[in-house]
């Protein structure tokens, strides 16, 4: 497995790969639901390549850029168990010329992005997509890994390939859940042991409202009883769009995504759920 800081390193080497290239970017502090990706996209490609870049442009001033967990030896000693070909870690100088304001870069429409995670994180999918397009241009990979736990940026990935014509096809792969149900995620790390018990209550009025929903319980009854459920968190949005055009729905049918953002008590973490209420 080679280990590439660079990106003239990387387009040589790439130039040297034979057969089909699958790409899993990540921001590094893997864990088992990247390791779902890194799995899926070695057992479906010749060559694996993993980026590992904590992109300072998908965060906004005041956000957990400086905090956000780096140990680029543990994650590639994990990529390298999983068969992956090329790990990719470049420094944000290597990957942009200046600040953002700067740069060129990839803004997905108004409507997708004023909604949910968009609209407490102004620019955020601005960066994300920026960053994505750019991995995609140079791994020239032919599939590209998301996982379904950020659905709104998947979503939004989707469409800029669309609209984009980038000659990529985008994988989406399931939620890779602790066996209480906590979604994994690199930000759990942040929690102390009191808020890994109350993070739990994401998960509970997830799969409480799919059961709820069965029972005939409508958008109201879901927001009440999840709001109950989460009472030692402080929730940013309980939402419900329609998996196919991530619209807003007014009610719940077989298409609904039912997606939560809450803030826990005492270190301010913010994590992010989702489940298909009809599955
Ligand atoms: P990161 O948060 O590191 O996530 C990398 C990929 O892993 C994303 O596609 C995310 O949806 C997926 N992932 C994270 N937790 C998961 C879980 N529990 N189950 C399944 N998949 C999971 O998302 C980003 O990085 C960045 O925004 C990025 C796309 C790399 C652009 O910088």
């Amino acid at each position: 497995m080679k280990i590439i800081d660079n990106i003239s390193e990387l387009k040589e080497e790439i130039k040297h790969l034979k057969g089909s290239i699958g790409l899993v970017p990540t921001m590094g502090a893997l864990h088992l639901g990247h390791k779902s990706l890194i799995d899926k996209a070695v057992g479906e490609n010749d060559n694996v390549i993993v980026s590992v870049f904590v992109n300072p442009i998908q965060f906004a001033i005041g956000e957990d850029l400086d905090k956000y967990p780096r140990q680029l030896e543990k994650d590639c000693e994990l990529c390298r168990n999983s068969g992956v070909a090329i790990v990719f870690a470049p420094s944000p100088k290597e990957m942009y010329s200046g600040d953002k304001n700067s740069l060129t870069l990839i803004c997905p429409p108004y409507q997708l992005v004023d909604k949910l995670c968009g609209k407490s994180r102004p620019g955020h999918f601005d960066g994300v997509c920026s960053v994505v397009a750019k991995l995609f241009n140079l791994s020239k990979a032919n599939k590209a890994y998301f996982g379904q736990k950020d659905a709104q940026q998947l979503f939004i990935i989707q469409k800029m390939v669309k609209d984009l014509n980038f000659d990529i096809e985008i994988i989406s792969c399931p939620i890779v859940r602790e066996e209480d149900n906590l979604a994994l995620s690199s930000r759990n790390k942040y929690l102390t042991s009191n808020e890994r018990k109350v993070a739990l209550n994401i998960s509970k009025a997830l799969f409480s409202a799919k059961e709820e929903v069965k029972k005939g319980a409508n958008k109201r009854n879901l927001i009440d009883n999840s709001l109950n459920i989460m009472q030692n968190l402080d929730v940013e949005y309980i939402e419900f769009v329609d998996k196919n055009t991530f619209e807003f729905q007014q009610e719940i049918d077989k298409n609904t995504l039912m997606l939560i953002a809450a803030r826990t008590p005492d270190t301010n973490t913010r994590l992010i759920d989702n489940i298909l209420l009809w599955e």
